[in-house]
């Protein structure tokens, strides 16, 4: 196979990164994926950095046997951990979805409060603050775990009563008082967009949702190494993940239509 016929490989530790591949496919009608989801170590948020690690890099292999020409991180937790163990052991480009949502940041507010949401491992690493006050130091950052959100989500479990009790105490918290733009740092909460969005509806707080970003880096990317896939094709994307659920099938299906090629590969045994 032609290097720009292969395969875009993406990976997270369960439906968070389909966020990311529906931008792909967007932004990139013309590439096919492979994903794999990771629901046997599902939540990521609460491994230690070593964990994520050696799980990120057996996935890598795992993309690689599958012909993938670029891998994309599709995981915020494992963007902070794991990014720089996964470059330097595979050799092909590797995409993190945190710089692109950092440098939107840096270069759209000049200055002011920003608020990051994410996983207690992303937050933990302090790695928005570290990466936007580098582009940006006129910007404070605050940051709050909200680690109830990825497994709830995960669980198809949002648009509700409950959902809407358990966001609005999170978003409540001082941590994020007086911010004018948050970031939807786990690629699981675009799904709950709208639900963030009820609640700042009456305040000016813009909702950054980075996986339209993290698509246009993954295609600048293609670009730069040459790999883009000029024509189109009749080629399906492969997804896989290592413990089969019911519910992630039924988020692929409900992101991508119910024909998908939904397959459990059981890398850890
Ligand atoms: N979607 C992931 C992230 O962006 C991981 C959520 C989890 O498994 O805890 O961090």
């Amino acid at each position: 196979m032609s290097k720009n016929k292969a395969p875009i490989g993406i990976f997270d530790s369960g439906i968070g990164g389909l966020t990311v591949a529906s931008a792909i496919k967007r932004v990139l009608p013309n590439e096919s994926f492979v994903y794999f989801g990771d629901t046997a170590h599902l939540p990521y948020g609460d491994k230690s950095p070593e964990s994520i690690r050696s799980y990120s890099r057996r996935i890598a292999e795992f993309l690689i046997d599958k012909q993938c020409k670029i891998i994309v991180i599709a995981c915020n937790t494992a963007s902070a951990h794991a990014f720089k163990e996964v470059q330097s052991h595979v050799k092909i480009p590797v995409v993190n979805v945190i710089d692109p949502v950092a440098s939107l940041i840096a270069h759209r507010y000049k200055q002011g409060s920003i608020g990051i949401i994410g996983t207690k491992g992303t937050i933990a690493t302090r790695v928005y603050p570290k990466r936007i006050q580098k582009l940006n130091p006129a910007l404070t950052v605050k940051s709050l775990a909200t680690p109830l959100l990825a497994p709830m989500i995960e669980e198809g479990y949002f648009n509700n009563a409950i959902s809407k009790t358990i966001i609005h105490s999170y978003l409540s918290k001082p941590a994020l008082k007086g911010i004018k733009a948050l970031v939807l740092g786990c690629t699981h909460y675009p799904m709950i967009k709208k639900e963030v969005a009820d609640f700042y509806r009456n305040a000016a707080v813009d909702i950054i949702d980075g996986s339209q970003v993290a698509a246009e880096a993954v295609k600048a990317i293609l670009k730069e190494h040459k790999l883009l896939r000029k024509t189109s094709h009749k080629e399906k994307d492969h997804f896989y993940v290592s413990d089969f659920t019911a519910s992630f099938e039924k988020s692929t299906r409900d992101f991508f239509g119910s024909r998908i090629n939904l397959n459990e590969a059981r890398i850890w045994d």
